[in-house]
Protein backbone atom coordinates (compact mmCIF):
# COMPACT_ATOMS: atom_id res chain seq x y z
CA UNK A 1 0.00 0.00 0.00
CA UNK A 2 1.10 3.62 -0.62
CA UNK A 3 1.07 6.53 0.97
CA UNK A 4 2.13 9.79 0.71
CA UNK A 5 3.91 11.55 3.41
CA UNK A 6 1.65 13.93 5.50
CA UNK A 7 2.23 17.19 4.41
CA UNK A 8 3.78 19.97 6.60
CA UNK A 9 2.84 23.49 6.87
CA UNK A 10 3.89 25.91 8.83
CA UNK A 11 2.53 25.82 12.19
CA UNK A 12 2.13 28.01 14.83
CA UNK A 13 4.39 28.85 17.52
CA UNK A 14 4.55 26.14 20.19
CA UNK A 15 2.76 27.25 23.57
CA UNK A 16 5.22 25.68 25.92
CA UNK A 17 3.69 26.32 29.56
CA UNK A 18 0.35 24.69 27.98
CA UNK A 19 2.27 21.40 26.61
CA UNK A 20 4.53 21.03 29.61
CA UNK A 21 1.16 20.15 31.36
CA UNK A 22 0.72 17.47 28.48
CA UNK A 23 3.45 15.82 30.41
CA UNK A 24 3.12 14.55 33.87
CA UNK A 25 6.20 13.94 35.02
CA UNK A 26 7.05 17.65 34.71
CA UNK A 27 5.53 18.63 37.58
CA UNK A 28 7.38 16.11 39.90
CA UNK A 29 9.77 18.06 42.11
CA UNK A 30 13.24 17.03 42.51
CA UNK A 31 15.20 17.74 46.00
CA UNK A 32 12.33 19.70 47.30
CA UNK A 33 12.66 21.56 43.64
CA UNK A 34 11.07 21.56 40.57
CA UNK A 35 12.08 19.01 38.51
CA UNK A 36 14.30 20.81 35.28
CA UNK A 37 14.92 17.71 32.82
CA UNK A 38 17.53 17.73 30.51
CA UNK A 39 18.56 14.07 29.76
CA UNK A 40 16.37 14.11 26.53
CA UNK A 41 19.20 12.62 24.60
CA UNK A 42 19.36 9.75 26.72
CA UNK A 43 15.25 9.44 26.74
CA UNK A 44 12.38 11.36 26.53
CA UNK A 45 9.73 12.09 28.51
CA UNK A 46 6.22 10.72 27.77
CA UNK A 47 3.30 13.18 27.20
CA UNK A 48 -0.68 11.47 28.65
CA UNK A 49 -1.96 10.83 24.73
CA UNK A 50 0.97 8.14 25.19
CA UNK A 51 0.41 7.07 28.19
CA UNK A 52 -3.39 7.06 27.63
CA UNK A 53 -2.37 5.02 23.94
CA UNK A 54 -0.43 2.33 25.91
CA UNK A 55 -3.25 2.15 29.12
CA UNK A 56 -5.80 2.29 26.69
CA UNK A 57 -4.90 -1.07 24.35
CA UNK A 58 -4.07 -3.46 27.41
CA UNK A 59 -7.31 -1.86 29.32
CA UNK A 60 -9.42 -2.28 25.95
CA UNK A 61 -7.92 -4.52 23.21
CA UNK A 62 -5.06 -6.71 25.01
CA UNK A 63 -5.10 -9.57 22.49
CA UNK A 64 -2.00 -11.10 20.02
CA UNK A 65 -1.81 -9.86 16.80
CA UNK A 66 -2.37 -11.50 13.23
CA UNK A 67 -3.37 -14.81 14.79
CA UNK A 68 -7.31 -14.52 15.73
CA UNK A 69 -10.34 -15.10 14.45
CA UNK A 70 -11.88 -13.43 17.42
CA UNK A 71 -12.93 -9.36 17.62
CA UNK A 72 -10.22 -8.46 20.05
CA UNK A 73 -7.01 -10.07 18.49
CA UNK A 74 -8.37 -8.38 15.33
CA UNK A 75 -8.85 -4.94 17.26
CA UNK A 76 -5.02 -5.27 18.12
CA UNK A 77 -3.74 -6.03 14.66
CA UNK A 78 -5.74 -3.12 13.90
CA UNK A 79 -4.04 -0.68 16.45
CA UNK A 80 -0.82 -2.50 15.61
CA UNK A 81 -0.54 -1.78 11.96
CA UNK A 82 -2.07 1.42 12.20
CA UNK A 83 0.75 2.21 13.93
CA UNK A 84 2.68 0.77 11.08
CA UNK A 85 1.45 3.17 8.48
CA UNK A 86 1.50 6.29 10.63
CA UNK A 87 5.23 5.23 11.26
CA UNK A 88 5.46 5.09 6.81
CA UNK A 89 3.64 8.22 6.65
CA UNK A 90 6.14 10.14 9.24
CA UNK A 91 9.05 8.94 7.68
CA UNK A 92 8.00 9.60 4.47
CA UNK A 93 7.99 6.05 3.32
CA UNK A 94 7.44 4.61 -0.13
CA UNK A 95 5.36 1.70 1.01
CA UNK A 96 4.14 0.40 4.58
CA UNK A 97 6.29 -2.95 4.21
CA UNK A 98 9.15 -1.33 4.40
CA UNK A 99 8.73 0.03 8.36
CA UNK A 100 10.10 -3.44 10.67
CA UNK A 101 9.35 -2.73 14.27
CA UNK A 102 12.42 -3.59 16.41
CA UNK A 103 13.44 -2.71 19.84
CA UNK A 104 15.15 0.14 18.57
CA UNK A 105 17.33 1.81 17.22
CA UNK A 106 20.57 -0.48 18.63
CA UNK A 107 18.47 -3.52 17.37
CA UNK A 108 17.80 -2.19 13.83
CA UNK A 109 21.53 -1.15 13.47
CA UNK A 110 22.46 -5.39 14.85
CA UNK A 111 19.24 -6.41 11.89
CA UNK A 112 20.61 -4.74 9.03
CA UNK A 113 24.58 -5.97 10.04
CA UNK A 114 22.95 -9.52 10.34
CA UNK A 115 20.66 -9.45 7.17
CA UNK A 116 21.93 -6.86 4.52
CA UNK A 117 25.80 -7.77 6.04
CA UNK A 118 25.62 -11.42 6.32
CA UNK A 119 23.93 -11.68 3.03
CA UNK A 120 25.96 -9.45 1.49
CA UNK A 121 29.37 -8.11 2.47
CA UNK A 122 32.60 -10.99 2.87
CA UNK A 123 36.24 -10.91 3.43
CA UNK A 124 38.05 -7.94 2.31
CA UNK A 125 34.62 -5.65 1.53
CA UNK A 126 34.66 -2.21 3.99
CA UNK A 127 32.05 -0.74 5.80
CA UNK A 128 32.52 3.42 6.26
CA UNK A 129 31.13 4.91 9.72
CA UNK A 130 31.86 8.17 11.07
CA UNK A 131 34.24 9.38 13.90
CA UNK A 132 30.99 10.34 15.93
CA UNK A 133 29.27 7.28 15.89
CA UNK A 134 27.42 6.12 18.90
CA UNK A 135 28.72 2.52 20.57
CA UNK A 136 25.18 1.43 18.36
CA UNK A 137 26.78 1.93 15.16
CA UNK A 138 29.83 0.63 15.77
CA UNK A 139 29.91 -2.42 17.80
CA UNK A 140 27.36 -3.94 15.32
CA UNK A 141 29.73 -3.23 12.60
CA UNK A 142 32.92 -4.57 14.36
CA UNK A 143 30.89 -7.65 15.03
CA UNK A 144 30.08 -8.09 11.30
CA UNK A 145 33.74 -7.48 10.54
CA UNK A 146 34.63 -10.43 13.28
CA UNK A 147 32.69 -12.93 11.45
CA UNK A 148 33.06 -11.90 7.87
CA UNK A 149 36.45 -10.85 7.23
CA UNK A 150 35.40 -7.63 6.30
CA UNK A 151 37.15 -3.79 7.01
CA UNK A 152 35.85 -1.14 9.07
CA UNK A 153 36.84 2.65 7.83
CA UNK A 154 36.38 5.25 10.15
CA UNK A 155 35.43 9.13 8.41
CA UNK A 156 37.25 11.67 10.73
CA UNK A 157 35.81 14.68 12.03
CA UNK A 158 37.32 18.08 12.97
CA UNK A 159 37.85 19.93 15.92
CA UNK A 160 34.23 21.40 15.68
CA UNK A 161 32.87 17.61 15.24
CA UNK A 162 31.97 18.29 12.01
CA UNK A 163 32.51 15.47 9.47
CA UNK A 164 35.91 16.40 7.21
CA UNK A 165 33.50 15.65 3.91
CA UNK A 166 36.44 15.01 1.70
CA UNK A 167 38.19 12.76 3.70
CA UNK A 168 35.37 10.65 4.23
CA UNK A 169 34.37 10.66 0.28
CA UNK A 170 37.97 9.50 -0.08
CA UNK A 171 36.74 6.34 1.67
CA UNK A 172 33.91 5.15 -0.36
CA UNK A 173 35.96 3.16 -2.55
CA UNK A 174 35.37 0.06 -5.31
CA UNK A 175 34.94 -2.29 -1.84
CA UNK A 176 32.64 -0.22 -0.21
CA UNK A 177 29.90 -1.77 0.38
CA UNK A 178 27.57 -0.04 2.97
CA UNK A 179 28.12 3.66 4.74
CA UNK A 180 26.11 3.94 7.96
CA UNK A 181 26.22 7.12 9.83
CA UNK A 182 24.45 9.38 12.46
CA UNK A 183 22.02 11.78 11.68
CA UNK A 184 22.46 13.48 14.58
CA UNK A 185 25.04 12.86 17.23
CA UNK A 186 24.26 12.25 20.71
CA UNK A 187 27.32 12.96 22.37
CA UNK A 188 28.30 16.90 20.20
CA UNK A 189 24.65 17.52 18.33
CA UNK A 190 25.94 17.71 15.08
CA UNK A 191 23.51 17.53 12.44
CA UNK A 192 24.98 15.87 9.34
CA UNK A 193 25.07 17.30 6.30
CA UNK A 194 22.94 14.40 4.90
CA UNK A 195 22.40 16.32 1.32
CA UNK A 196 26.02 15.92 0.59
CA UNK A 197 27.25 12.74 2.44
CA UNK A 198 24.72 10.25 0.95
CA UNK A 199 24.76 11.40 -2.73
CA UNK A 200 28.49 10.96 -2.92
CA UNK A 201 27.34 7.21 -1.55
CA UNK A 202 24.53 6.44 -3.77
CA UNK A 203 26.84 7.91 -7.11
CA UNK A 204 29.02 5.25 -6.36
CA UNK A 205 26.16 2.51 -6.05
CA UNK A 206 27.27 2.24 -1.78
CA UNK A 207 23.61 1.39 0.28
CA UNK A 208 23.40 4.03 3.26
CA UNK A 209 22.14 3.43 6.41
CA UNK A 210 21.17 6.54 8.92
CA UNK A 211 20.86 5.95 12.24
CA UNK A 212 18.25 8.74 13.28
CA UNK A 213 17.78 8.25 17.16
CA UNK A 214 18.43 11.60 17.54
CA UNK A 215 17.00 13.26 14.89
CA UNK A 216 13.47 11.89 14.97
CA UNK A 217 12.40 14.04 18.15
CA UNK A 218 14.16 17.09 16.86
CA UNK A 219 13.13 17.24 13.15
CA UNK A 220 10.93 15.98 10.04
CA UNK A 221 12.61 13.17 8.09
CA UNK A 222 11.94 12.45 4.81
CA UNK A 223 13.52 9.09 3.88
CA UNK A 224 13.12 9.57 -0.01
CA UNK A 225 14.65 12.75 -0.40
CA UNK A 226 17.07 11.63 2.11
CA UNK A 227 17.92 8.61 -0.45
CA UNK A 228 19.08 5.99 2.04
CA UNK A 229 18.93 2.54 1.90
CA UNK A 230 18.01 1.97 6.06
CA UNK A 231 16.88 4.40 8.35
CA UNK A 232 16.18 3.71 12.54
CA UNK A 233 14.42 5.43 15.32
CA UNK A 234 14.05 4.67 18.65
CA UNK A 235 10.56 5.05 20.64
CA UNK A 236 11.72 5.99 23.29
CA UNK A 237 13.79 9.51 22.26
CA UNK A 238 10.26 10.19 20.63
CA UNK A 239 8.40 11.12 23.44
CA UNK A 240 7.27 7.17 23.04
CA UNK A 241 7.81 3.84 25.36
CA UNK A 242 10.96 2.22 25.66
CA UNK A 243 11.38 -1.32 24.21
CA UNK A 244 9.95 -0.11 20.71
CA UNK A 245 11.50 1.52 17.43
CA UNK A 246 11.07 1.37 13.61
CA UNK A 247 13.56 0.24 10.59
CA UNK A 248 12.71 1.80 7.16
CA UNK A 249 14.08 -0.51 4.65
CA UNK A 250 13.91 0.95 1.07
CA UNK A 251 11.73 -1.40 -0.82
CA UNK A 252 14.18 -2.58 -3.13
CA UNK A 253 15.95 -4.62 0.01
CA UNK A 254 12.50 -6.12 1.17
CA UNK A 255 12.59 -9.64 -1.24
CA UNK A 256 16.16 -9.62 -0.96
CA UNK A 257 17.29 -9.71 2.77
CA UNK A 258 17.23 -13.07 4.70
CA UNK A 259 15.17 -13.26 7.57
CA UNK A 260 16.58 -12.14 10.87
CA UNK A 261 15.45 -14.19 13.73
CA UNK A 262 13.23 -17.26 13.10
CA UNK A 263 9.99 -18.26 15.00
CA UNK A 264 6.22 -17.98 14.50
CA UNK A 265 4.64 -15.08 12.15
CA UNK A 266 7.68 -15.16 9.97
CA UNK A 267 6.60 -18.10 7.90
CA UNK A 268 4.51 -18.91 5.11
CA UNK A 269 4.97 -22.44 6.24
CA UNK A 270 6.99 -24.57 8.07
CA UNK A 271 7.60 -28.23 7.85
CA UNK A 272 11.04 -30.37 9.43
CA UNK A 273 12.32 -30.26 5.78
CA UNK A 274 11.91 -27.15 4.77
CA UNK A 275 10.02 -23.48 5.75
CA UNK A 276 8.89 -20.75 3.45
CA UNK A 277 9.26 -17.63 5.01
CA UNK A 278 6.14 -14.60 5.26
CA UNK A 279 7.07 -11.21 2.42
CA UNK A 280 7.63 -8.25 4.67
CA UNK A 281 7.52 -6.97 7.42
CA UNK A 282 6.50 -9.57 8.78
CA UNK A 283 9.64 -11.76 7.68
CA UNK A 284 11.49 -9.51 9.73
CA UNK A 285 9.84 -9.66 12.84
CA UNK A 286 9.49 -13.36 14.34
CA UNK A 287 7.84 -13.77 17.64
CA UNK A 288 4.92 -11.82 19.28
CA UNK A 289 5.61 -7.80 19.02
CA UNK A 290 5.87 -5.10 21.37
CA UNK A 291 2.22 -4.37 20.51
CA UNK A 292 1.85 -1.76 23.21
CA UNK A 293 5.05 -0.24 22.02
CA UNK A 294 4.06 0.25 18.52
CA UNK A 295 0.75 1.97 19.46
CA UNK A 296 2.63 4.28 21.88
CA UNK A 297 4.96 5.18 19.20
CA UNK A 298 2.21 6.27 16.66
CA UNK A 299 0.98 8.19 19.62
CA UNK A 300 3.80 10.02 19.83
CA UNK A 301 4.39 10.82 16.17
CA UNK A 302 0.49 11.66 16.04
CA UNK A 303 1.61 14.18 19.27
CA UNK A 304 4.82 15.56 17.92
CA UNK A 305 3.10 16.13 13.91
CA UNK A 306 0.34 18.22 15.67
CA UNK A 307 2.58 20.47 17.32
CA UNK A 308 4.80 20.58 14.03
CA UNK A 309 8.00 19.41 13.20
CA UNK A 310 8.94 22.95 11.29
CA UNK A 311 8.12 24.61 15.38
CA UNK A 312 9.60 22.14 16.83
CA UNK A 313 12.93 22.87 15.36
CA UNK A 314 12.19 26.71 15.53
CA UNK A 315 11.88 26.71 18.99
CA UNK A 316 14.37 24.29 19.89
CA UNK A 317 17.12 26.38 18.00
CA UNK A 318 16.15 29.26 19.57
CA UNK A 319 16.27 27.51 23.08
CA UNK A 320 20.14 25.95 21.95
CA UNK A 321 21.55 29.10 20.89
CA UNK A 322 19.94 31.00 24.23
CA UNK A 323 21.84 27.59 26.10
CA UNK A 324 25.27 28.20 23.91
CA UNK A 325 25.63 31.78 25.10
CA UNK A 326 24.36 31.22 28.78
CA UNK A 327 27.09 28.65 29.17
CA UNK A 328 29.68 30.84 27.68
CA UNK A 329 29.04 33.46 30.26
CA UNK A 330 30.76 31.24 32.53
CA UNK A 331 34.65 31.61 31.46
CA UNK A 332 34.89 27.63 33.09
CA UNK A 333 32.88 25.50 30.31
CA UNK A 334 34.55 24.40 27.27
CA UNK A 335 31.84 23.25 24.82
CA UNK A 336 32.58 19.99 22.95
CA UNK A 337 30.84 20.09 19.66
CA UNK A 338 30.50 23.13 18.03
CA UNK A 339 29.46 22.09 14.77
CA UNK A 340 27.92 24.41 12.13
CA UNK A 341 24.49 22.90 12.09
CA UNK A 342 23.58 21.38 15.43
CA UNK A 343 20.48 19.96 17.21
CA UNK A 344 19.64 19.90 21.39
CA UNK A 345 23.23 19.04 22.32
CA UNK A 346 24.92 21.08 24.52
CA UNK A 347 27.93 18.70 25.50
CA UNK A 348 30.65 20.66 27.87
CA UNK A 349 33.64 20.60 30.37
CA UNK A 350 33.89 22.45 33.60
CA UNK A 351 37.17 23.33 34.41
CA UNK A 352 38.34 21.61 37.49
CA UNK A 353 35.64 19.82 38.10
CA UNK A 354 34.65 15.74 37.14
CA UNK A 355 31.79 15.45 35.17
CA UNK A 356 30.07 13.11 37.20
CA UNK A 357 30.32 15.71 40.24
CA UNK A 358 28.84 18.33 38.64
CA UNK A 359 25.96 15.93 37.68
CA UNK A 360 25.60 14.54 41.47
CA UNK A 361 25.75 18.29 42.52
CA UNK A 362 23.06 19.81 39.71
CA UNK A 363 21.30 16.85 40.82
CA UNK A 364 20.69 17.58 44.64
CA UNK A 365 19.52 21.27 42.67
CA UNK A 366 16.54 19.16 40.98
CA UNK A 367 18.65 18.94 37.14
CA UNK A 368 19.12 16.14 35.29
CA UNK A 369 21.78 16.55 32.71
CA UNK A 370 23.83 13.68 31.90
CA UNK A 371 27.43 12.53 32.49
CA UNK A 372 30.16 10.10 30.84
CA UNK A 373 30.81 9.00 27.76
CA UNK A 374 27.46 8.67 26.37
CA UNK A 375 28.08 5.57 24.55
CA UNK A 376 30.39 7.17 22.52
CA UNK A 377 33.76 6.36 23.76
CA UNK A 378 35.42 7.29 20.76
CA UNK A 379 34.14 10.82 20.39
CA UNK A 380 35.47 11.25 24.08
CA UNK A 381 39.14 10.21 22.60
CA UNK A 382 38.72 12.55 19.55
CA UNK A 383 38.53 15.45 21.82
CA UNK A 384 40.88 14.23 24.65
CA UNK A 385 38.18 13.94 27.78
CA UNK A 386 36.91 10.87 29.34
CA UNK A 387 33.91 12.51 29.63
CA UNK A 388 31.62 15.28 29.41
CA UNK A 389 28.43 17.01 31.34
CA UNK A 390 25.50 17.08 28.48
CA UNK A 391 22.31 18.69 28.81
CA UNK A 392 20.37 17.55 25.83
CA UNK A 393 16.69 19.82 25.01
CA UNK A 394 13.68 18.78 23.94
CA UNK A 395 10.83 21.07 23.01
CA UNK A 396 9.29 21.26 26.54
CA UNK A 397 12.36 22.85 28.05
CA UNK A 398 12.35 26.33 28.80
CA UNK A 399 15.16 29.23 29.07
CA UNK A 400 14.13 29.55 32.61
CA UNK A 401 15.15 26.11 32.98
CA UNK A 402 18.59 27.00 30.81
CA UNK A 403 19.01 29.94 33.85
CA UNK A 404 18.55 26.67 36.52
CA UNK A 405 21.44 24.87 34.85
CA UNK A 406 23.65 27.93 34.72
CA UNK A 407 22.71 28.62 37.97
CA UNK A 408 23.20 25.26 38.98
CA UNK A 409 26.64 25.55 37.17
CA UNK A 410 27.55 28.69 39.45
CA UNK A 411 27.03 26.76 42.60
CA UNK A 412 29.23 23.75 41.58
CA UNK A 413 32.06 26.45 40.63
CA UNK A 414 31.81 27.83 44.50
CA UNK A 415 32.34 24.39 46.07
CA UNK A 416 35.11 23.64 44.04
CA UNK A 417 36.45 27.10 44.61
N1 LIG B 1 22.11 7.00 23.43
C1 LIG B 1 21.62 7.54 24.62
C2 LIG B 1 22.34 8.79 25.04
O1 LIG B 1 22.90 9.45 24.21
C3 LIG B 1 21.49 6.56 25.72
O2 LIG B 1 22.32 9.14 26.19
Amino acid sequence: MSVMPTPRTPTAALDVDRIRTDFPILSREMSGRPLVYLDNAATAQKPQAVLDAVAGYYRGHNANVHRGVHTLSMEATDAYEAARRKIQSHLGAERVESIVFLRGTTEAVNFVAQTYGRSRITAGDEIVISAMEHHSNIVPWQLLCEQVGAVLKVAPIDDNGDIIVEQYEKLLGERTRLVALAHISNALGTINPLDTLVPLARRRGIPVLIDGAQAAPHTAIDVRALDCDFYTISGHKVFAPTGIGALYIRPEWLDKLPPYQGGGEMIRSVTFEKTEYAPAPARFEAGTPNIAGAIGLGAALDYINALGLDAIERYEHDLLDYGTAQLATLPQVRMIGTARRKASVLSFELQGVHPHDVGTILDQQGIAIRTGHHCAQPVMDRFGVPATCRASLAFYNTRAEIDALVAGLRKVLELFA
